[in-house]
């Protein structure tokens, strides 16, 4: 198997972040843990946060509220467009603290410098080895001396990962959004039905997913194959390449907030030297 070359055939990243999908799943307990993770680290005076795959602002807009300066960066206008959205429903106070701008992380020069940077939500896996590298020696240069990135991985199990690494037939996965989405002829009802494949050598995980969208009358209204491929970067990959970059590691903990971290995943307090 050759995760590598399948990820060349569309659909691919460019089109996975649906921002009405990624609200309505937003809900869930992983996602609901991370945001508190952040907002628990960032406790304590305001501070000037840099939030790279910002999306539609899930963290950014708490960070708001608990009194920070938040500038956001997405490679997704969709996402974005989300965000400017939410942005105009703000009181004038919080809005005033708000910013963002379209484009890469691995391609934008950050010109100012922050006290924090959040990667939230596994966005380091959206990077091979190689762009890891890259991306912290960026977020090394993007904050002032002591200050955190702080950031994140999902923790994938061996049970899982051994299922995506077995070849077809294989098991799939199925879930459908609770309160579904908002389409043009009213609510729709979202249905996804996805399978991942793992290559434990290169550590690449694809994981397909297959949503068909149900109208009010019960038929299908639109149907959408969207197509990731994630790094399941080790912890030690993680935080070597932190430290080349010039990271102390202040914290590494497992999800569970108090946990010991095991080979892959949890959350991660970088201090710039
Ligand atoms: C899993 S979502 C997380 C969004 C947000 N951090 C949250 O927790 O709600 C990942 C986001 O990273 C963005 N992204 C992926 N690659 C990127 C890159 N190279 N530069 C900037 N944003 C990127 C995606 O468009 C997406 O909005």
């Amino acid at each position: 198997m050759n995760l590598r070359d399948m990820t060349l055939d569309p659909p691919w990243l460019a089109n996975f972040y649906d921002p009405a999908l990624f609200d309505a799943s937003a809900g869930d307990a992983d996602s609901a843990n991370t945001i508190a993770w952040y907002r628990e680290q960032l406790r304590g005076p305001a501070r000037q946060v840099l939030d790279i795959g910002c999306g539609t602002g899930r963290l950014a807009l708490p960070l708001l509220e608990d009194g920070h300066r938040v500038h956001g960066v997405d490679i997704s206008e969709a996402m974005l467009g989300y965000l400017a959205a939410k942005a105009e429903g703000l009181a004038p106070e919080l809005r005033a603290r708000l910013s963002w701008a379209h484009g890469s992380v691995l391609d934008e020069p950050l010109r100012s410098t922050f006290d924090t940077l959040v990667a939230a939500d596994d966005f380091v896996t959206h990077f091979d080895l190689d762009q890891l590298r890259r991306f912290m020696a960026i977020a090394h240069a993007a904050l002032r001396p002591g200050g955190q990135l702080l950031t994140d991985m999902r923790e994938r199990s061996a049970a899982r990962l051994a299922a995506a690494a077995a070849p077809f037939p294989k098991p799939l996965q199925s879930h459908g959004l609770a309160g579904g989405i908002a389409g043009e002829q009213g609510q729709l009802h979202v249905a996804m039905m996805g399978w991942e494949e793992y290559d434990p050598e290169s550590r690449w995980l694809v994981s397909h997913q297959l949503y068909s969208f149900i109208d009010i009358h019960g038929h299908e209204a639109r149907r959408d194959w969207k197509t990731i491929r994630q790094r399941n970067h080790s912890n030690a990959e993680l935080l070597d390449a932190a430290q080349r970059a010039g990271f102390a590691v202040e914290c590494s903990c497992g999800r569970e907030l108090a946990g010991v971290p095991g080979e892959q995943g949890g959350f991660f307090q970088l201090i710039r030297s």
